[in-house]
């Protein structure tokens, strides 16, 4: 059959994360501007078909795995007919979802049934005080409800995500390690990056992946480094003693990109090579114009090709995308 995508470096790409919303319910401060938010008109969004046609093409050129990201993916109407729709494509292997949780409670069991297989939730804190800080809105109690429902739902993997930002994860990353394990579910703990809309981004927020270990071994005794599922993954896992399972995502102080096997494709089908690319190649247009397989495929390599070695965080010459988060899915 046709050829991988396979980058100068020789990485392989097997992951496609597909923003399916730019939209959100919520405004965390690491991610979107609090007030007056540009989103795309719903004409520019790809539609579950237009999503379904590049995910067969792409199949056909190794992808497997696929992630749902946003904005927030679950304010996307009819989630889980996505979902139905992707489930059947041929080399599709597993579909993941990555959610802010608030609207999941309904939803979670038509959407296992739709062949959606794992869940990342995130948590930031158990104090609705500090969540209305964070997300500059109310609704601590539906995001528990949302993680309730998808642990009684019965997907094969559901994780909890915190970003480790100084001075707000230290009063929390105890109490959501306990929380999590008391539901049997790995919290993990992300680095702050520089793709928050407001670029008020600086190191001296970003709590290490190292300085938060040593912080939760101070209560619940050393962890066993339990390395990664697949070289792939960004998350490094760690056990305690006490049965509780932690995940650190290093980005900016240990770098992940040289096993990165992620393509990107935002709500109005702009594929990316990296979540720090500066620039995106438009699927949309030849969707929308009649462009054919080969034609889509050529840009999907092109894309692919311009790939960097990694990201340059906290290095000269470092520049933050001309987007936020929420306008590329996390
Ligand atoms: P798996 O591939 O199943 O492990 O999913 P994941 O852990 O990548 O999914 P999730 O969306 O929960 O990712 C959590 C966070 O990790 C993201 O929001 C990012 O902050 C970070 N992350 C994920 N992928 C990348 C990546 O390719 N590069 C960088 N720098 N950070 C990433
Ligand atoms: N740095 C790191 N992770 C981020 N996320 C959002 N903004 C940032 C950032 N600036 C994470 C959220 C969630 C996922 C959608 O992206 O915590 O896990
Ligand atoms: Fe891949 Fe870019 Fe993330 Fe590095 S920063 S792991 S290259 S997406």
């Amino acid at each position: 059959g046709e050829p991988r995508l396979i980058d100068s470096l020789g990485r392989s790409h097997h992951s496609l994360r597909i923003s399916v919303t730019d939209r959100c319910n919520i405004r965390c401060f690491y991610c979107m501007p609090a007030e007056n938010v540009q989103f795309l008109p719903k004409t520019e969004i790809l539609s579950f078909e237009e999503i379904h046609r590049l995910v067969s093409l792409l199949a056909g050129v190794g992808i497997r795995n696929l992630r749902l990201t946003g904005g927030e993916p679950l304010v996307r109407k009819d989630l889980p007919d996505l979902v139905r729709l992707l489930a059947r494509v041929p080399g599709i292997e597993d579909i993941a979802l990555t959610t802010n949780g608030m609207l999941l409670q309904p939803q979670a069991m038509e959407l296992r049934a739709a062949g959606l297989r794992r869940v990342n939730i995130s948590l930031d804190t158990l104090h609705e005080a500090t969540f209305e800080k964070i997300s500059r809105r109310q609704g601590l109690d539906r995001v528990i409800a949302g993680i309730d429902a998808a642990t009684a739902a019965g997907f094969d993997e559901v994780r909890l995500n915190a970003l480790a930002i100084r001075g707000v994860v230290e009063q929390e990353a105890v109490s959501l390690v306990e929380f999590a394990s008391a539901r049997q579910l790995t919290m993990r703990f992300i680095e702050f990056m520089p793709l928050d809309a407001d670029r008020r981004w600086d190191s001296q927020q970003v709590l290490s992946g190292d300085e938060l270990l040593r912080m939760l071994e101070q209560h619940f005794g050393p962890a066993k480094p339990l390395g990664r599922q697949t070289a792939a993954q960004p998350a490094s896992d760690y056990g305690f003693a006490g049965g509780q399972r932690v995940g650190l995502i290093r980005p900016v102080t240990a770098p992940f990109c040289g096993a990165c096997d992620r393509l990107r494709l935002t709500a109005e089908g702009g594929l990316r090579n990296c979540l720090f690319s500066q620039q995106q190649w438009s699927l949309r247009e030849p969707l929308r114009c009649g462009g054919s397989d080969q034609e889509i495929l050529r840009l999907v390599r092109s894309c692919v090709a311009a790939k960097q070695p990694g990201h340059l965080i906290d290095q000269p010459g470092f520049e933050q995308p001309d987007r936020a988060m929420y306008q590329i899915g996390g």
